[in-house]
């Protein structure tokens, strides 16, 4: 049955390329797990939302993993879901990302009956045409009668689906309501996001199960977030798919460099709206 590598939140580029060290530490331990494929979920770049070299640089990395890759933005790659945060998702970001990874988001078949369903949670509730495109795209693709696994830089909710927006951390609660309402109809086993650089499962009695998978560059202090669920680590995710579900492995990589972003002092990036 099929085994996932996750890569959540590399962080690479060229003009501040603090984090491709990790990236290639990640990289090497993913490979070593001999998967059969590796999404890489979401801030692929450091600032691909305003640089074309570190999309072209974080393109010609993914070429160090061994195995077939399918990769979604984050907020680092084609901006954020806040019209007024400055750097907003629109169809310049959007476009750059296809022209070097591929579309923002897809689906792949594998055996055993299971969907990987990928989605730009960056464009969810913004109105734009994408955003119109993509669900079209949702509403053929969680009903196809597979077992689906969602995969998506934000995570829906930080607590629970009727949770107040909080645009920088979560998808908005419109969105995330329309999804709920989509998966009525569908069989989602899990829902896989990265952006928190943090490890959680969450399980609950009906409906998916929701996993928050580490990053591989930097953790962010506690003071800096939302109150939210996990373990602050950085490695990779394993998902194990069978007959009966998806197991979830977080993989610690030893010789990763711990890096807080708080410690760059706003150099690297502002800090997090908390
Ligand atoms: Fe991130
Ligand atoms: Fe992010």
């Amino acid at each position: 049955m099929p085994k996932i590598a996750v890569i959540a939140d590399p962080h690479i580029g060229v003009e501040k390329p603090h984090f491709v060290g990790n990236w290639h530490r990640a990289v090497a331990e993913a490979n070593a797990r001999a998967p059969d494929l590796t999404v890489i979920l979401g801030d692929l770049t450091f600032d691909g939302a305003h640089s074309e070299a570190d999309c072209a640089f974080a393109r010609e990395a993914l070429a160090a993993l061994a195995t077939p890759w399918l990769a979604v933005p984050g907020n680092h790659d084609v901006g954020d879901t806040d019209r007024g945060s400055g750097k907003a998702s629109d169809p310049a970001r959007l476009a750059r990302w296809r022209r070097h990874f591929g579309p923002d988001f897809w689906l792949s078949d594998l055996d055993g009956g299971w969907r990987l369903v990928g989605i730009d949670s960056q464009i969810l509730g913004t109105g734009l045409a994408a955003e119109t495109e993509q669900w079209a795209f949702l509403e053929e693709a969680l009903t196809g009668g597979r077992r689906v696994l969602l995969f998506t830089h934000q995570p829906l909710f930080l607590k629970n689906w009727d949770e107040a927006d909080r645009l920088y951390w979560a998808s908005c609660g419109a969105a995330r309501r329309r999804l709920r309402d989509l998966f009525r109809s569908a069989d989602v086993a899990a829902v896989v996001s990265g952006h928190m650089h943090r490890a959680f499962v969450s399980l609950p009695k009906a409906g998916p199960s929701f996993v928050w998978t580490p990053a591989t560059s930097f953790l962010t202090r506690d003071a800096s977030m939302p109150p939210q669920g996990g373990t602050a680590m950085t490695g990779i995710t394993l998902l194990d798919l069978s007959e009966t579900g998806v197991a979830v492995g977080f993989h610690p990589i030893p010789d990763l460099e711990t890096f807080f972003i708080e410690d760059f002092n706003g150099t690297l990036y502002p800090a997090p709206a908390r």
